[in-house]
């Protein structure tokens, strides 16, 4: 059972073939940048930094110009991200039905905070503004599935549910 946040993974643990195997496949075409970094992350769920210091080796460029684009585009992450994302809205129409108490509901039940990855990188939790389906507030989804009226009995059975699926 996931009951802290993920650690950041050591660089020297950070095994590169995969963003060398990126990097072979873009390496003479132009704007290649964008394609490199979704590439990586596709391959490892983020971009490592290692990798990072990689591209702006490899393609030559400078890391402050990697990050500015890294940073720029809500797509790209930085730390390692879980296999399920939970996000719990917050927005006006789910703060009043309650939506607090689903958040501090999972927050307890998986050891972990807003923006945050459990340890077993099965989970990452975010706060959201509102999803546009007030009607079934509060609401709450994971990866693409939704669940709306949201209760402390529906939090554990999601994660009763998601524990029981694969991890790839
Ligand atoms: S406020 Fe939560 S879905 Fe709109």
């Amino acid at each position: 059972m996931s009951n802290a946040p993920a650690e950041e993974i050591p660089a020297e643990e950070i095994d590169l073939t995969e963003a060398n195997e990126v990097i072979d496949k873009y390496l003479t075409l132009p704007g290649n940048l964008m394609p490199v970094l979704q590439g990586i992350q596709d391959a490892y769920g983020y971009v490592p930094k290692p990798t990072i210091d990689l591209v702006a080796e490899r393609l030559n460029v400078y890391p402050s110009q990697i990050y500015g684009v890294l940073t720029f585009y809500a797509q790209f992450h930085l730390k390692p991200r879980g296999r399920y994302i939970i996000r719990v809205c917050v927005g006006t129409a789910c703060h009043v039905q309650g939506a607090e108490r689903i958040t501090e509901t999972f927050f307890g039940r998986l050891g972990i905070g807003h923006a945050e990855t459990t340890a077993d990188l099965r989970y990452t939790f975010e706060k959201v503004a509102c999803l546009g389906a007030c009607g079934m507030a509060p609401l709450a989804m994971v990866n693409d599935d939704t669940f709306g009226k949201m209760t402390v009995q529906k939090v554990d059975e999601i994660i009763e549910t998601y524990n029981a699926r694969p991890m790839k």
